[in-house]
């Protein structure tokens, strides 16, 4: 039997699509065991400056399908502090509650690192970021809608693109990571796809450029913003450098790639970290990332959780290579 009888949720660093649906999930799975559920507003800021307010079945209602997150997100200077931290801590007492579930990255998961360490609080945490880099899930909470935003538009791009016969570079997110480039990449037929990963091949780029322009009439690069080329400004100057006479575009996708209504996927994705969440919790699990691995619920260390690879899947690259002849 757990000790546990008050639970609070908390969403963190950058939003994702889906954050609605994991909070909902997290809330009615506390109320189905019967315990005192909270939320937590713009997260460790929130917890630390005493934004704590009980949450029912109803705070959660119509809320799977809607992007964004109901509780805000901020990021807080205060709580990297011992002091921030234990104020947060105090505010956490005062209401009794003894288990969290974290929704958020790195980030996030780094923070909660540190309270366990300090104040001996069970954090579970869950996915949730549109950049897919966390160990430990096969997919995190947001990317897949973020994908779909990227091929959607691409796809528009790509309509314009052909009827002028132009080259367009486009910059998706992914600041550390190039796993929105790379799916979105494939997916819309991209001709090359530039990630943080991997260092700018530009003769590649070039020939591969050189190579396709009997075969169409658009081609189009998908640029991660991390990339060490600089961004899709300068890999746009590179190309008319070296073909002056192309007609060239750049687009920046920005912040679309984080709203917008979440996908089956990430809604389902959502529910079931919810509920293995608060299970998790009770049976006395702590400090550790809530996923799904090959379909199945997996735990993994914040420590290592953390960890991005480095590296992305080269047969991903290499089919967009193959592909883009
Ligand atoms: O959520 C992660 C991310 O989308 C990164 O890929 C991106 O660099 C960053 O958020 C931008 O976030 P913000 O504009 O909130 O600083």
């Amino acid at each position: 039997m757990s000790n546990i009888k008050n639970i609070a949720v908390f969403t963190s660093g950058g939003d994702a699509p889906g954050m609605n649906a994991a909070i909902r999930a997290v809330v009615r799975t506390g109320l189905y065991y019967n315990l005192n559920v909270f939320g937590i507003g713009r997260g460790y800021d929130g917890m630390v400056h005493d934004d704590i307010f009980s949450m029912d079945a109803k705070s959660v209602a119509n809320i799977i399908q809607r992007g964004g997150t109901i509780l805000k997100t901020a990021r807080s200077e205060e709580f990297r502090t011992v002091e921030g931290r234990q104020r947060a801590y105090d505010n956490l007492k005062k209401r009794e509650i003894d288990g969290l579930v974290a929704i958020g990255g790195d980030g996030t998961f780094t923070g909660a690192s540190k309270f366990i360490e300090e104040h001996n609080i069970p954090i579970i945490g869950l996915p949730g970021t549109i950049d897919n880099d966390l160990v430990g899930t096969d997919f995190t909470i947001g990317y897949d809608t973020a994908i779909n935003t990227v091929i959607d538009a691409v796809d528009k791009i790509r309509d314009t693109a052909e009827s002028h016969d132009r080259v367009f570079v486009v910059e998706v997110m992914g600041r550390d990571s190039g796993l929105i480039a790379l799916r979105s990449g494939i997916s819309v037929g991209a001709e090359c796809v530039l990630i943080p990963e991997n260092k700018v091949d530009y003769e590649a780029m070039m020939d591969r450029l050189d190579r396709t322009r009997k075969n169409k009439a658009s081609r189009v690069i998908i640029v991660a913003e991390g990339d060490d080329a600089g961004g899709a400004f300068a890999v746009a100057e590179r190309i008319k450098e070296r073909f002056p006479h192309y007609d060239m575009r750049v687009s920046i996708l920005g912040h679309i790639q984080r709203g917008g209504s979440p996908s089956c996927m990430d809604r389902v994705l959502a529910s079931r970290l919810g509920v293995v969440a608060v299970e998790a919790l009770l049976e006395g699990r702590r400090g550790e990332m809530a996923g799904l691995i090959h379909g199945e619920a997996a735990f993994t260390p914040f420590s290592k959780a953390i960890k991005h690879i480095g590296t992305v899947n080269d047969n991903l690259l290499r089919i967009v290579d193959i592909l883009s002849l």
